[in-house]
């Protein structure tokens, strides 16, 4: 091959040159767009870590349901979901706090909810039964725990985050 053959004639030069530029100009244009578009989607949902819901000093041995929100975050979306506990301290003083959604079919769970189970949290909706400490009462349809809330005390006041499985039966 002669050195005549690798030569670059001025017009290549240039269509090289500017579509190299281009290229980069095109690139550093696009890339924060595809970033911002895409951005959301990678992230995981996001969830407000803990919300207060109430003083330590409020809660007592009986359970008490209470109602509070969260700000959820999914994707582009953003929305304040309504969340309730069951929450009372137990013997030894620890707070616990319990998610009223039956593991059966998902109705909400009362404490005291069935006269004839006065210590119980009841399922209307198929007669579930669970103890105080959310175990479910075996022979009725419910299969496994009430889901426990993530917790954290912090200057007296009581943080709740998500509802957890607790595994069991
Ligand atoms: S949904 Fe609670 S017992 Fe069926």
């Amino acid at each position: 091959m002669s050195e005549k053959d690798h030569r670059v004639s001025r017009r290549q030069f240039l269509n090289y040159t500017l579509t190299g530029v281009g290229g980069f100009m095109a690139a550093g244009m696009l890339m924060p767009m595809v970033r911002f578009a895409v951005d959301p989607v990678l992230r995981k949902g996001a969830e407000q870590d803990l919300v207060a819901v109430a003083q330590v000093d409020d809660i007592t041995n009986e359970p008490k349901r209470i109602d509070f929100k969260i700000q959820q975050v999914d994707a582009w979306y953003e929305s304040e979901e309504p969340r309730s506990a069951w929450v009372y301290k137990n013997e030894k003083g620890d707070i616990v706090a319990l998610s009223p959604i039956c593991k059966h079919l998902g109705c909400t769970v009362n404490w005291a909810g069935d006269k004839a189970h006065p210590n119980r949290f009841y399922c209307p909706c198929h007669g579930g039964l669970y103890e105080k400490n959310g175990k479910n009462v075996p022979g009725t349809p419910p299969m496994g725990p009430l889901d426990g809330y993530v917790q954290k005390v912090k200057d007296g006041t009581l943080y709740l985050g998500k509802a957890k499985p607790r595994g069991g039966a």
